[in-house]
Order: structure tokens, then C-alpha cells, then sequence
């Protein structure tokens, strides 16, 4: 089959990849040119994806990355794996409207459509599809099928892999999702099919909003825990032996990366705006993540408190900016949210990240000075705040070296000078 995949990105190259090695040949669309040309050159920036996958998938002569839409002629299933941002705090569908339209000539009879874009419920029924019938003229479940199946990928993650991990599959009418059901069948291991498309894309949204809400209740515990001088990582791992009724969640400097925090949110709105309902226990776990950062600063600024110093003017080493350690993944990082609201109360703050990228002046998003080789001296900073526990961190050497060290992830070694969140 032809199968094209919108969107080569940690979604997108992994679906693209297992298509290639099911024996499809596959377009893989990408508009942005810097990543187009990577993977035309054999240079993969998706983890799950090396190079030698990559090249595999380009020297078999069925992988073929454009942005040319001409390429799109002819397809059997187009995938639509693009991003669902928040604009302005609220949901942007923009791209997925765009993929479509690009799509959308090119269907013919008989074709799949399919999104697997983390979206709210009603999206593939009330966006993609008018757009696919207006462009087309024809009728959706008759002509040509359309389907929604979420994405579980957890980049990185070496267990659970798009081969895997079960997909979610629905349709449409029940002849799109037998289509739909068919072509993941294929490229992945174990297939799980939905009664609708809303019902799937709301499953997509319930586990991640699972997961937000359960980070805010541990994130607001471990604020009474320390207000008890207890240590609410001891608490959840003594918790966390009960072998049935309860799942560990782990406190921390807020929530990051372009899904947890910015999932609940396409829930909340649409239940608001659509429906008029408000999803208070989501939309509070919302304010309680949200204020996270502004809890580990308050937390610097007493300890330097505690020590006649003020904000202004100290010097501060803050270990990790990416939101998930291992990874270079700055995006809705609550450690450079943490960062900057540092240096707008006046302190001085060197970060540290060996997967950052620095800009040519050494700095990460214009502003935060970046320690490339990690090799700092954490005794010369008045604090220290482990923010991501990247695995080449010496935390030994910190906790040895340090005259204060706030750890917002309960990894650091125990010692008279560290404080845990
Ligand atoms: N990354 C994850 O861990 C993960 C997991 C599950 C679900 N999701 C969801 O999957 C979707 C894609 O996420 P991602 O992480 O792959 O994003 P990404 O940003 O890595 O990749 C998306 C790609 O789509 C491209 N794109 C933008 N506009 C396009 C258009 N009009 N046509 C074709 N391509 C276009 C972008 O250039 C980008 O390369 C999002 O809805 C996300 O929430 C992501």
C-alpha cells in the first residue's frame, strides 16, 4: 500500500519507519526544511529513531521524505500526526486543519484517513472530516474512510515502543474502523478497537489528565510534607508497597514537555466552551502544577533566607533544564520557567544541561547562560537546584562540593546540606 505519513516528527518517523519495515512504501511529509533535510540525509532527531533505522528505511527505496504535496498522489492511508499546541493558553488546531487540507486533494475512492494527534473529543468528526467531504464533495464512510487512533509513544522509553505498546483504534462508520483496524494490525503488535472516534480520542486525554492530576496531588502533599518535616518521596515509596489500590506519582519542579501540561487542557476548554462544564478537579491540578515553579523559587529564597542572604545578587547553579531527563527537550520545561523567575528576582543563575543546545553566545533561549562541560565548582554558588537528573550529573560530587543544594526530583544522596523539595 501507499501510505503517506504528515508529520515526521516523535510521532510521525516512528509510524513511518514500522510502515517502511512492514513492506509499505511510504511518504513521509515534512514542511519544516531543517528537519526535511536531516532526514534526507540519513540524520534522524527522533531518539526511538537511529540513524541506521533511517537509512535502512531510505536505501529500501520505500521511504521517501518530501514536502512536495504532489507526492501524495495516489495514497491509500494518510496518517496525520501533526502537533496540537496551546495558543494563548488555549487549544490550536491549526496544524491538524492544515495537514488536512493538504490531504485532502488527494484522496480518492476507497482511501483512509486517519489522525492520530492527541486531541478533544468531536476534532476527527467536526474538523477533519468536513474538510475531507467539502474538498472531495464526497461522503465520508461512503466514498472514502476515516478513523482516529491516539499515539502512546513515550520517547525514550526502551520498554514500551510503538511495536509494543497497544494502539487504540477507531472509525468513523464500522467499515473504517475495520479499515483502520486493519492497517495498524500490520505495523504494530496488539490492536484495540474503540465503539467511536470520540471515545477514543477521549481515552487518548484521560490517561494523560490521569496523569496531571495525580502529579498535582503529590506536588500539593509534598508542600504539607515539608511543612511537617517529613519526606514525601520516603512517604510514596512506603505508600507505594501496597501491592494493590494505589500508583506512585512523584512530586516535582512543575510539569513539562508539549503533552501533560498542554492535554488537559484541550479537555477542560471544550468541556467549558462546548458543554458548559467545568472539570474543576482537572482545571485545579492545572493551577497546583502551574504554581510549582513559583514553589521550588520560594523555597531558594528561604533557605537563603535562613542564611541572611537575599535573592538579589546570590549565585545559583541550577542543575537540568529539559522537562524529562536524557533528553534535550526544552519545550514547557518547568526548570527554565524556574530559571527565569531566578533571574527576575535578581539572582544570578548559571544552568547546567549537557543536552541543551546552547545558542552561539552559550546561551539557551536567549537568556540562560549555559555551562557546557558541567565541570563547575557547586561550592563557589550560594545554592544549587537539581532541576532535571540528567544521568551524567555527579549528584556525589554535588552533595561533596555544595553549601546548599535544593533537590526537586528526591535523587540526591542524603546530606547535612541538602533539602529536598
Ligand atoms: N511526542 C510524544 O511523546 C507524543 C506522544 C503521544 C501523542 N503525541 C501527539 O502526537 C502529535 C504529534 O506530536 P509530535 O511529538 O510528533 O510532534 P513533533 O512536533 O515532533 O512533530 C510534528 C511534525 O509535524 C510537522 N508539521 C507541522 N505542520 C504540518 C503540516 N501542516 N503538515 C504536515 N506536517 C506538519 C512539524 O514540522 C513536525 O515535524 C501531537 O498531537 C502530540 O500531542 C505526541
Amino acid at each position: 500500500m501507499k501510505i503517506v505519513v504528515m508529520g515526521q516528527g516523535y510521532v510521525g518517523l516512528p509510524l513511518a519507519m514500522a510502515a517502511v519495515e512492514a513492506g509499505h512504501q511510504v511518504v513521509g511529509f515534512e514542511p519544516d526544511e531543517q528537519r526535511l533535510l536531516q532526514l534526507l540525509n540519513g540524520s534522524s532527531y527522533v531518539e526511538d529513531i537511529d540513524d541506521k533505522t533511517l537509512a535502512a528505511g531510505l536505501e529500501s527505496g520505500r521511504y521517501q521524505p518530501t514536502r512536495n504535496d504532489a507526492e501524495l498522489l495516489d495514497f491509500d492511508v494518510a496518517v496525520i500526526t501533526v502537533p496540537t499546541p496551546l495558543h494563548d493558553r488555549l487549544p490550536d488546531l491549526s496544524f491538524v486543519r492544515a495537514a488536512t487540507e493538504t490531504v485532502a486533494p488527494y484522496v480518492k475512492a476507497g482511501a483512509l484517513v486517519v489522525l492520530e494527534s492527541t486531541t478533544h473529543p468531536g476534532t476527527t468528526r467536526e474538523v477533519v472530516v468536513p474538510i475531507l467531504e467539502k474538498a472531495t464533495g464526497w461522503t465520508a464512510g461512503d466514498d472514502f474512510h476515516v478513523g482516529f487512533s491516539p499515539e502512546r509513544i513515550d520517547p525514550g522509553n526502551e520498554r514500551w515502543t510503538f511495536a509494543n505498546t497497544p494502539k487504540i483504534v477507531s472509525g468513523l462508520t464500522d467499515t473504517c474502523r475495520a479499515r483502520t483496524e486493519e492497517f495498524y494490525r500490520g505495523v504494530t503488535s496488539t490492536v484495540v478497537c474503540a465503539e467511536s472516534m470520540e471515545e477514543a480520542e477521549l481515552a487518548k486525554i484521560v490517561e494523560n489528565t490521569f496523569r496531571y492530576v495525580n502529579i498535582a496531588l503529590v506536588n500539593e502533599l509534598g508542600r504539607l510534607a515539608s511543612l511537617l518535616s517529613v519526606d514525601v518521596w520516603r512517604t510514596l515509596e512506603l505508600a507505594d508497597t501496597k501491592p494493590f489500590g494505589f500508583t506512585k506519582f512523584l512530586p516535582g519542579p512543575g510539569v513539562g514537555g508539549h503533552c501533560l501540561p498542554v492535554d488537559p487542557v484541550y479537555l477542560t476548554h471544550y468541556a467549558r466552551t462546548r458543554h458548559s462544564h467545568t472539570l474543576r478537579v482537572v482545571e485545579l491540578a492545572r493551577d497546583i502544577n502551574e504554581a510549582q515553579p513559583g514553589y521550588v523559587v520560594r523555597r531558594i529564597q528561604d533557605a537563603l533566607n535562613l542564611r541572611g542572604r537575599a535573592l538579589l545578587g546570590s549565585s545559583i547553579l541550577a542543575l537540568g533544564l529539559a522537562y524529562k531527563p536524557d533528553t534535550a527537550d526544552l519545550r514547557e520545561s518547568p526548570a527554565v520557567e524556574v530559571v527565569q523567575m531566578l533571574r527576575d528576582a535578581g539572582a544570578d543563575v548559571v544552568a547546567v544541561d549537557p543536552y541543551a543546545v546552547p545558542d552561539p553566545e552559550g546561551k539557551v533561549r536567549a537568556t540562560i547562560p549555559l555551562a557546557t562541560d558541567g565541570g563547575e565548582n557547586c561550592g563557589d554558588f550560594d545554592a544549587v537546584v537539581l532541576l532535571t537528573p540528567h544521568k551524567g550529573f555527579d549528584l556525589q560530587r554535588v552533595a561533596d562540593e555544595a553549601i546548599y543544594v535544593l533537590d526537586t526530583r528526591g535523587v540526591m544522596p542524603d546530606g547535612p546540606y541538602i533539602e529536598r523539595l
